[in-house]
């Protein structure tokens, strides 16, 4: 089957029950048994829920995985992930990432895991990462990254952690299935935001973590369950709906991109245009290798730093200036005072997080709309 066809049918049969075509919202906390111990299936929706079962298996069936657990967030996905490395561990992260991964990763250092960050989209940093001691126990990918849209050589990195035993997540959330299965190069865990493409709407906050072997689903189904960040079953519907256009929307999303970052590199007042799919992007041959399309998320930094920043945010009319992306509408984002407030200045400034940098997250609007939006804006 292909993409559309997978998006609509591919784990998600009628109801076995009542024939419904969606699947049922099962708003229970607790299933009754019938004798201690004997229930149908399902005991507390802590624990399993019939609405976040069909999503999971939706999720893991895209990325080629063996299954997926769904969480109430990206992050709480990314911290169950996390709970397999104890103190004395030590993870090997990309530089750039979204902020709250590195809060996360901030945790676990205080917590006694040793935490290296380096730039993987040049995969010599790879190499020499994890060829020194301790031995990593995971390395920890985004690409595209957020803000900057880097990109990492998901093949180059795997092949080099494998050769040191080093178990691989990648963060897929900018890129979605639709144009990048990570598990399909080798690596071991997948992590969503469902909040992102996957919901598509903004109207939800949701995560994920898809497995490629089954022994690890197991295990982390007993830390999902222990860790208890769980999605309602309300969300994880909205996702199983965000999924049956997703293909038609990231196409749609991909060609608004592309007009867009074509717009901005040609503008005087853009001193830099970040997206993949620029054939002068460090990561285009790589992005054009591993993903079907170059996404929906352009960054440019804007000649004037925050405050000509902020005089172009507040002049758009049809972006709205806002944290998160994926959505159907286009959304603007000013990186320094807002999704990546929290990395301290010095290291934003290290790696390039200048204060004029907008990220766009580009709909799925009239794309000669967006590009009036943006000349008004800019003029
Ligand atoms: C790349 C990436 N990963 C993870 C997250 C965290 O997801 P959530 O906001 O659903 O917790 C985000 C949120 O913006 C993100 O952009």
């Amino acid at each position: 089957m292909q993409w559309d066809t997978r998006l609509i049918h591919d784990g998600q049969g009628p109801d076995p029950l009542t024939g419904a075509v969606n699947v049922p919202v099962y708003l229970t906390s607790t299933f009754a048994e019938s004798a201690p111990g004997r229930a149908k299936g399902y005991v507390y929706s802590r624990t399993g829920n019939p609405t976040r079962a069909v999503l999971e298996r939706v999720l893991g069936r895209l990325e080629g995985g063996a299954g997926a657990l769904a969480f109430g967030s990206g992050l709480a996905a990314t911290s169950a992930l996390l709970m397999a490395y104890p103190s004395g561990s030590r993870i090997v992260a990309g530089d750039d990432l979204y902020a709250g991964t590195w809060r996360l990763l901030q945790v676990a250092r205080s917590h006694g895991v040793r935490v290296d960050f380096i730039d993987t989209s040049d995969l010599a940093n790879v190499r020499t990462a994890l060829a020194e001691s301790p031995r990593a126990d995971l390395l920890y990918l985004e690409t595209p990254t957020n803000p900057l849209l880097k990109v990492t050589d998901l093949r180059g990195a795997i092949a080099l952690a494998r050769a040191r035993r080093t178990r691989v997540a990648v963060d897929n959330t900018f890129a979605s299935p639709v144009l990048q299965r990570p598990l399909e190069h080798g690596a071991d865990v997948v992590v969503h935001s469902t909040t992102k493409y996957l919901g598509g709407h903004s109207d939800l906050i949701g995560g994920a973590l898809v497995f490629r072997s089954r022994a690890l689903l197991e295990k982390y189904r007993w830390y999902q369950n222990t860790q208890g960040g769980v999605p309602g079953p309300l969300d994880c519907f909205l996702v199983l709906r965000g999924i049956h256009t997703m293909g038609l929307r990231v196409r749609a999303h991909c060609a608004n991109a592309r007009r867009v970052a074509a717009f901005l590199a040609g503008h005087p007042r853009i001193v830099r245009t970040l997206y993949p799919g620029l054939a002068d992007h460090p990561g285009h041959a790589v992005a054009r290798r591993q993903m079907d399309d170059f996404g929906g998320m352009v960054s440019a930094e804007v000649r004037g730093g925050l405050g000509a920043a902020t005089r172009v945010v507040r002049r758009l009319k049809v972006f709205t200036l806002a944290e998160s992306l994926g959505g159907v509408e286009s959304l603007v984002n000013v990186p320094a005072r807002m999704t990546h407030r929290s990395v301290p200045a010095e290291l934003r400034a290290r790696q390039g997080i200048r204060d004029g940098l907008l990220r766009f997250s580009v709909g799925i609007e009239n794309a000669d709309d967006l590009i009036a939006d943006l000349r008004q804006a800019l003029a």
